[in-house]
């Protein structure tokens, strides 16, 4: 394989342009580094509703492209805009594939009855852009289950184009929790049906699909996002239901830690907070906490602490556990709460509950603000995140690179990111728990309450060793892009 590589990464979300969680960014932070080295990189994404902000030009590239898929015919065009924030002047272009009927709904998933196709036809989409702009990829990028039928459609319904003889996969697992498993008929929707004996067979006799699992099955090669998840995702406990085939696949399986996008989050720089500070000088952060605070309707106190919390309220993130222990260290701890986040009924309802029972303590803001998100990574004291299980988890990494010791579920990437504060030591730089249960939570927070001290004097200066540990910690995307590189080189042809 030649040094440089031309990549099409394909994913179903790309910040700034659509983000649910953390692969939107790191469907744009990973192609910055990798067009940074030189890579010829392009990505392919839905025209959702959401993305034609009106400050946004595009410039059309395909007028018009057809696809008959299962007798459905269906029509797409697609138009491109430059990733924002790309170092070094290189370009990243993104190619929006629109297709009204598909993609213009208010959000970017749906539980509509036709999700499998919306996805199919962005996977059949995005090799029918390389066709068509004579692009011609050594590696396409696959992310997720949205994007896990490209593999399976190189091998089967594109072999006949030359243009992808030299084309590898990979395949970059997120989160193993949403598979893509559809009824049988999904088949045919994805024009498939002439390659049903590709899928597995005691599945499609049992009447479903599973998206990911032919993706698993058929990449060159499969990354997950952190070293621990690699490994949990090959046991039962984790694998959800696709262990075994992970662990067939284990040569080619590899856990590659995510990095955080410096340019878009570093406490120094950061456009969207009243105040940057550094790791040398600290004092901007009180700034920041009185900001947060005061927006929140909260009174500010320099020596309590406050946690933060920024999350996709979903099961995986674990905040079953706060249900019963926040209110017992609220009523009994001189603690501040800030919370953002929506998702599930149930913790909405908990965190306007707590909010409700302790009005000076807590506040709760649902919804979704990239501005409120940087602002309480940068003014809180600590940060709070007990997900039970948590393929990498970036803001765990925000957090200590912002000064804000995350207190942390030991699990996937939290595992590989955080490590116990040692106050003899001065090492580690967060809180660690092990067991996901009441005791295991309550411990975590309680550890960090009682290394946050009083707030003053000796307790400040040990708290302060422990913020820079986390600051100074190399979290950039620079080291992580190197293995990317590896497994690249790895399934080029002739190795
Ligand atoms: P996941 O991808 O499982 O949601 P990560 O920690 O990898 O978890 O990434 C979450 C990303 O989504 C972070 O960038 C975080 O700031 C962002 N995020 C999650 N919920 C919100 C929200 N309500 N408002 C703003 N940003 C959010
Ligand atoms: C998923 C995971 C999260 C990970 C992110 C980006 O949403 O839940 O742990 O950080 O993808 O890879």
């Amino acid at each position: 394989m030649r040094a440089l590589v031309n990549v099409l990464f394909v994913s179903s979300e790309v910040a700034p342009f659509a983000k649910t969680g953390g692969l939107g960014d790191v469907a744009a932070a990973l192609p910055r580094a990798l067009a940074a080295r030189g890579h010829d990189v392009r990505i392919v994404m839905p025209m959702y509703a959401r993305v034609k902000a009106p400050d946004r030009t595009f410039e059309t590239v395909i007028g018009e492209a057809v696809l008959v898929l299962g007798g459905t015919r269906i029509v797409f065009s697609v138009h491109t805009a430059d990733l924002p924030g790309v170092p070094g002047g290189a370009k990243v272009p993104v190619y929006f594939v629109r297709c009204s009927g598909l993609y213009d709904r208010p959000g970017i998933y749906t539980s509509d009855h036709d999700e499998h196709l919306r996805f199919a036809v962005l996977s059949w989409a995005s090799l029918v852009v390389c066709q068509r702009l004579g692009f011609r990829p050594d590696i396409v990028h696959a992310n997720d289950w949205q994007t896990s039928l490209i593999p399976l459609l190189l091998r089967t319904m594109f072999t006949w184009d030359r243009l992808f003889a030299g084309t590898r996969t990979v395949l970059t697992i997120h989160n193993i929790g949403h598979q893509g498993t559809f009824g049988k008929n999904a088949l045919g929707d994805a024009g498939l049906a002439d390659a049903a004996h590709h899928f597995h067979q005691d599945q499609l006799r049992e009447g479903r699909i599973n998206f990911l699992l032919t993706g698993i099955l058929y990449a060159n090669a499969i990354t997950t996002v952190s070293p621990t998840y690699a490994r949990e995702v090959q046991t039962p406990e984790h694998g959800v239901g696709l262990d075994a085939f992970l662990r067939q696949r284990r040569e080619v399986l590899f856990g590659i830690l995510n990095g955080i996008d410096e340019g878009e989050w570093s406490p120094e720089t950061d456009a969207r907070i009243p105040q940057p500070y550094s790791a040398e000088d600290l004092a901007g952060k009180e700034v920041n906490k009185r900001a947060l605070l005061e927006g929140a309707g909260l009174r500010y106190y320099p020596r309590v602490p406050v946690m933060g919390v920024v999350s996709r309220l979903a099961w995986q993130k674990g905040f079953d556990l706060c249900m019963s222990v926040l209110p017992r260290v609220l009523a009994k701890r001189q603690v501040q709460l800030v919370v953002l986040g929506t998702g599930e009924p149930q913790y909405e309802k908990f965190f306007s509950a707590l909010a409700f029972q302790f009005p000076k303590q807590v506040a709760y803001k649902r919804g979704f603000s990239e501005p409120l998100a940087h602002l309480i990574e940068a003014g809180s004291d600590m940060f709070l995140m007990p997900s039970r299980y948590e393929p990498c988890g970036l803001n765990q990494m925000y957090s200590l690179r912002y000064g804000t010791p995350p207190i942390v579920h030991r699990t996937g990437g939290l595992a590989d990111t955080v490590t116990p504060f040692d106050a003899g030591r001065r090492s580690g730089n967060g809180f660690v728990f092990d067991h996901f249960d009441e005791s295991g939570l309550g411990y975590g927070v309680a550890h960090a309450l009682a290394t946050w001290g009083s707030g003053e004097g000796e307790d400040r200066e040990r708290w302060r060793a422990l913020q820079r540990n986390g600051m100074r910690a190399r979290l950039g995307w620079d080291e992580r892009v190197n293995a990317y590189e590896m497994v690249y080189r790895m399934i080029a042809p002739g190795r």
